[in-house]
């Protein structure tokens, strides 16, 4: 399989992090600001996870995760992802699929399987790519590295607010756990785990709203464009 950089793999702003803390939000915006793509690589193990799942595949079978990974029949088209022609935009983002795709994104071969993929994104046209390991192994030569964070109590209450529940219920306790639960195995795993690299702008935005986190993002770049 190659895997190879392409010859502007500097172009590309990474932003990494754990679950619900606003990276894709602020990725699409910059992506936009910037008049760049934009690559959302957890859909990608999201989609793998569908995937096996409608194919009932044993998830311990990495081997053939790994081969529906690297086959993917996906288009994205419009701002929808259709999985095998299917309209999987809504789907893919529950929280059971992120538990799954959380699961099998440990598995080394699976990762081998989306890396050419997720480079595949990037044209002249530069990029901007949120996920777990775009700095520390997808695009290691990115022009700016950002690793947001923000509380996992922070992270609860947004992805309450999105859902429209209550933030003191237990559904609202749930989604704590699933968020500690998935940090913990992103975190931990031996493959690619989730932590900052050494040249990373580390943005804690507990205190921020998207407007505040886009502009810090933006003000780097243009420090780094000077
Ligand atoms: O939306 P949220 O941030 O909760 O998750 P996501 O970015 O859609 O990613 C879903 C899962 O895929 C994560 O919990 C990771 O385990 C995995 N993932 C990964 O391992 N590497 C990436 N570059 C992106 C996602």
């Amino acid at each position: 399989m190659s895997t190879l950089l392409s010859p502007y793999d500097t172009k590309v702003i990474a932003i990494d992090g754990p679950s619900a803390s606003g990276k894709g939000t602020i990725a699409a915006r910059i992506a936009s600001i910037l008049n760049r793509d934009y690559l959302d690589s957890g859909a990608l193990y999201r989609l793998t996870a569908l995937f096996a799942k409608q194919r009932k595949i044993d998830w311990a079978n990495e081997e053939q995760i790994a081969q529906l990974a690297a086959t993917l029949p996906v288009i994205f088209i419009g701002g929808k992802i259709l999985l095998n022609d299917l309209d999987v935009t809504h789907t893919i983002r529950s929280e059971e699929v992120g538990l799954n795709a959380s699961k099998i994104a440990a598995y080394p071969l699976v990762r081998a399987a989306l890396l050419q993929r997720q480079r595949d994104f990037l044209t002249t046209k530069g990029l901007v790519a949120d996920g777990r390991d775009m700095a520390s192994v997808v695009f290691p030569n990115a022009e700016l590295k950002i690793f947001l964070t923000a509380s996992a109590q922070v992270r609860a209450k947004r992805r309450a607010l999105q859902l429209d529940l209550a933030i003191n219920g237990e559904e609202f306790k749930q989604i704590l756990v699933d968020i500690e639960k998935r940090d913990a195995a992103d975190r931990t795993r031996a493959v690619a785990p989730l932590q900052p690299v050494a040249d990373a702008h580390i943005l804690d935005t507990s205190s921020l709203n998207i407007d505040e986190s886009v502009q810090k993002i933006l003000d780097w770049y243009q420090i780094i464009k000077k």
